[in-house]
C-alpha cells in the first residue's frame, strides 16, 4: 500500500484539477493560510467569488500537519494501551479505501444515511433555508449533493464549505461540486474539526461573508456532520466539540448530525470487518501514513485487523494486532517502539447511539433537537438541532 500511495495521489490530483474554471489552471485560489487571515471584516481575500474557482483556507498546511501527526503518534505509541487517532487514516489512499468501504454489502451506514437524506432533504431545507452549507469531515461529499440540491431548489444557497483533514480528497470533491452547481461558490477548509471550529466561515474568527449591517446575520449556516463521524469521538470529546460548535452558532444556524444507531452486534462487527478485507486495508493504512510521513518502518503484514463490539461503551473498536513480537523505528521521532505477540493497538472507536441519547448530548451542549429522522429499519439517524 505504501508504494502505491504516490501514484494514487497523483492520479487523484489530476482528476481533481481537470477542467477547472477560473484564471489559475487548477481553478483553486489560495486564501491566506493563517487562521487570523480569515478573520477579516471586509471582503478582501476572505470571500469566495461564485464561479471563479474554489478558495482554500489551510489550517493544516504541511508543517502543522506534520507537527500534529508527530505529537499524536508519539503520545499514542508511548501510551498503555497504545492508541492512534482515526483522523490519520485519511490520506488520499485512506479516503479512497473509505470510499470503497461505503459501497461494501456489509457497510449499511452510508446507504441508510443516503436514504434518510433523500427522504428528508426538502424538509431540512425548509427548516433551515441556509445560504451557506458547511460540511465537517466532508470526504467525497457524495451524499451532500442531496442537501445541495434541496437548498438550491429552495433558492437560497450561495456557498458550500467542505472541511476535512485530507486536503487531496477535499479539493477534488470541492472541484466536482463547483462544476456541478454553477453559481454556488466553494470555499474548502483544510483543518481539524477538533481544533479549528473557531475559524468556520461566518464565525467571529472566520470570514466576513455572514456579517450583515448592524450585527444582523446576512448569512444562515447549516453545518452538516454526516457519516457517523461524531461517533469516532469519545463522550467527553464529543461534549467539547458540540459546545465549541454551539459557541459558533447564531440564531438561524443549525446542525445536521448523522449518527449510527445501536443494533445487533453481529451486523455491527460485520460492517467493520468485511469479507473482502477492505476495512482491514483501511485500518493498516494508518501505518503507511506513519511510515511515509514520519520515516518509520512498520511492517504492515505484521499487523492483523480486529473489529470488536464493546457493549459497555456502546462502540465498535478497530484495533491492529501485532501477529508476532516486533519493533518499529519511527525515525522522525527518534522512537523505537516494541510490540509483543498479540498486543493490540486501538485505531478507532465508532460509537452507536440511541435517539434519546443523541438528544441528551445535544441538549447538554446547548442545542435543541428540532427534528429527528431514521431510515425505515431504524439503522441510522439524522438529527436537526438549533441553538437552545
Ligand atoms: C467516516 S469518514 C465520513 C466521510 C463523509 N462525511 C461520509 O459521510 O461518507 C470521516 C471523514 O472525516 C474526516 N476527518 C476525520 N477526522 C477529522 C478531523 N479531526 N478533522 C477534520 N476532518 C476529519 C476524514 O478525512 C473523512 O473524510
Amino acid at each position: 500500500m505504501t508504494s502505491r500511495t504516490p501514484a494514487t495521489a497523483r492520479e487523484a490530483r489530476g482528476s481533481a484539477f481537470a477542467g477547472a474554471t477560473g484564471g489559475d489552471p487548477s481553478g483553486i485560489r489560495d486564501e491566506p493560510t493563517r487562521p487570523k487571515d480569515t478573520t477579516a471584516n471586509g471582503s478582501g481575500s476572505g470571500g469566495s467569488v461564485p464561479g471563479a474557482g474554489i478558495t482554500v483556507t489551510r489550517h493544516l498546511a504541511a508543517a502543522e500537519r506534520h507537527a500534529s501527526l508527530a505529537a499524536d503518534v508519539r503520545a499514542g505509541l508511548t501510551a498503555n494501551p497504545r492508541e492512534l487517532p482515526p483522523k490519520w487514516f485519511y490520506d488520499a489512499t485512506g479516503s479512497l479505501l473509505f470510499d470503497r468501504i461505503t459501497r461494501l454489502p456489509e457497510y449499511y451506514p452510508t446507504r441508510r444515511e443516503h436514504a434518510v437524506l433523500a427522504a428528508n432533504a426538502a424538509r431540512i431545507a425548509t427548516a433551515c433555508p441556509a445560504t451557506t452549507l458547511i460540511e465537517l469531515g466532508s470526504g467525497t461529499s457524495e451524499k451532500t449533493r442531496l442537501l445541495l440540491d434541496a437548498l438550491r431548489k429552495a433558492g437560497v444557497l450561495r456557498r458550500f464549505v467542505p472541511f476535512d483533514v485530507d486536503e487531496e480528497t477535499l479539493l477534488r470533491a470541492g472541484q466536482e461540486i463547483l462544476r456541478s452547481y454553477p453559481g454556488i461558490s466553494v470555499h474548502a477548509v483544510v483543518g481539524d474539526f477538533e481544533r479549528h471550529l473557531a475559524f468556520l466561515p461566518g464565525s467571529a474568527g472566520g470570514d466576513s461573508e455572514s456579517a450583515g449591517a448592524g450585527g444582523v446575520a446576512a448569512d444562515r449556516r447549516l453545518v452538516a456532520f454526516l457519516g457517523g463521524t461524531i461517533g469516532n469521538l469519545r463522550p467527553e470529546t464529543r461534549g467539547t466539540f458540540l459546545r465549541a460548535l454551539r459557541d459558533q452558532f447564531r440564531d438561524g444556524d443549525a446542525l445536521l448530525l448523522g449518527t449510527d444507531l445501536v443494533k445487533d452486534p453481529a451486523r455491527l462487527v460485520a460492517a467493520y470487518d468485511d469479507s473482502a478485507g477492505v476495512t482491514a486495508a483501511f485500518n493498516r493504512n494508518v501505518l503507511s501514513v506513519i511510515n511515509r510521513e514520519l520515516d518509520a518502518d512498520f511492517d504492515l503484514r505484521g499487523f492483523a485487523h480486529v473489529a470488536a463490539w464493546d457493549p459497555e461503551n456502546s462502540w465498535i473498536e478497530m484495533r491492529l494486532r501485532s501477529v508476532r513480537e516486533q519493533e518499529a523505528n519511527v525515525r522522525a521521532l527518534g522512537l523505537v517502539t516494541r510490540f509483543g505477540a498479540d498486543e493490540q493497538m486501538r485505531t478507532e472507536i465508532s460509537t452507536k447511539f440511541t435517539l434519546e441519547g443523541i438528544r441528551a448530548e445535544l441538549a447538554a451542549a446547548g442545542l435543541g433537537t428540532s427534528a429527528q429522522w431514521t431510515d425505515p429499519d431504524g439503522d441510522f439517524a439524522l438529527t436537526l438541532a438549533v441553538p437552545a
